[in-house]
């Protein structure tokens, strides 16, 4: 089954561009092609843009499709990291614009940190990712990570060349000397292949996303310190891949390129950021740090640390004005020593066992571009449910 929405309920930012391409049809799935990308059919069309984001927009409008894609996965993995939490994310879907004007998004609470972490961390890991499929204009693979296509390719000759050599050798009965394993040190390798460009990605995220900030306040400055972290975060799990040549089966070459990390990866460290976030409090309005609250000694922030300056509240009860939903109707768990125990979840209201069917879209698949693929799941079990 095809959505082009959000996973987790609906969350059609791309919708407008789909409604402008043309659809293919493979075995029977709807699957549009790629939209075209441009300034008409990406910034103009999308709510909740700033006016600097707009500009950034009009100049690479296939880099911002891929950015707001990467806002999206951000606000799924929130939602998966946030499930059994009071506050589970949900409220950060938004209709048809960039959900920056969501209340959590608004104030200054460790969710919000956590809000804006991932879904910077998010327009990287989108952006770089688009980059090494070929699919931006104004990037590819990272130039810094890139082998010397000719060199390698001459250096395999030669490995083949000696190989061959060596069956020759065997079969007259003459034993060169090549041991089965030689040359080339195990660990040794170079570049190849094609390492996503995370440098032109984070500096996309910057420009999109520290650009919605105009002022100089102590929410801009939380904002801005915890977009750098969740940013931060992607560039510091990148992982190295590679692959062996030589001759069959050894690992004479080896070739290696740079992927992003997994994006599960990403939230579950920001979600460990988010339980040790720190409480700051303005100082120093003229010097422009953030500085701890409670430490003893008081420091700058520091680039690991999530940080939030207004305490959150329970999120027991539904309350817009602080982004609650409340807990009444959600599935808790009788046993669970975690947020999701009945007691904890339904604030002590107490719950009622109800059999319920539902159907989940699950197995969600990101495609480029804009685009989710689902497989739907229909669940019918026993389930707590909050008072
Ligand atoms: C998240 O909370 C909302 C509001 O309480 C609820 O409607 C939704 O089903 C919850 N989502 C999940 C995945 O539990
Ligand atoms: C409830 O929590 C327990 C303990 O973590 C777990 O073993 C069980 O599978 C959970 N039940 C449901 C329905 O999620």
């Amino acid at each position: 089954e095809i959505y082009d929405v959000n996973p987790c309920n609906s969350n059609p930012y791309m919708l407008s561009f789909h409604l402008r391409s043309a659809s293919n049809e493979i075995l029977g799935l709807k699957i549009p092609s790629e939209p075209i990308l441009n300034a008409n059919t990406v910034c103009l069309t999308l709510p909740g843009l700033t006016r600097r984001q707009l500009e950034v927009c009009m100049r690479n409008p296939d880099v911002t499709a891929s950015a707001i894609q990467g806002i999206q996965i951000g606000i799924h993995e929130c939602q998966n990291q946030f499930r059994d939490h009071r506050w589970n994310c949900s409220s950060l879907e938004t209709r048809n614009k960039i959900p920056y004007e969501s209340v959590v998004f608004s104030r200054g609470f460790r969710e919000s940190a956590f809000a804006y972490a991932i879904a910077a961390a998010g327009v990287v890991h989108a952006v770089s990712n688009a980059c090494s499929m070929g699919k931006l204009k104004a990037c590819g693979c990272d130039e810094k990570r890139r082998g010397d296509e000719e060199a390698f390719q001459n250096k395999l000759r030669s490995l083949q060349k000696q190989a061959m050599n060596h069956r020759k050798g065997m079969v007259h009965g003459v034993m060169e000397h090549i041991p089965a394993d030689a040359p080339g040190p195990q660990d040794s390798w170079e570049w190849g292949g094609c390492s996503p460009d995370v440098e032109y990605g984070e500096k996309f995220s910057r420009e999109f996303l520290d650009s919605r900030e105009t002022y100089r306040d102590i929410h801009a400055r939380m904002r801005l310190h915890n977009n750098r972290v969740g940013r931060q975060v992607v560039m510091d799990n990148m992982k190295r891949k590679c692959k062996c040549h030589g001759t069959s089966g050894s690992c004479q070459l080896k070739t290696c390129w740079q992927v992003t990390p997994d994006f599960r990866a990403v939230g579950s460290v920001l979600k460990q950021r988010f339980r040790v976030a720190t409480l700051i409090k303005a100082h120093n309005r003229n010097t422009g740090q953030l500085e701890q609250s409670h430490a003893p000694h008081r420091r700058r922030a520091s680039a690991h640390e999530l940080i939030y300056f207004e305490k959150s509240p329970d999120f027991c009860e539904r309350d817009s004005f602080s982004d609650s939903a409340g807990t009444q109707g959600r599935i808790c768990n009788k046993t669970s020593p975690g947020m999701d125990n009945c007691e904890s979840l339904c604030c002590g209201r107490g719950h009622n066992i109800l059999r319920q069917t539902r159907s989940e879209r699950c197995n969600c698949k990101f495609h480029w571009c804009c685009y989710v693929v689902c497989e739907e799941c229909r669940i019918t079990e026993w389930v707590s449910v909050c008072k």
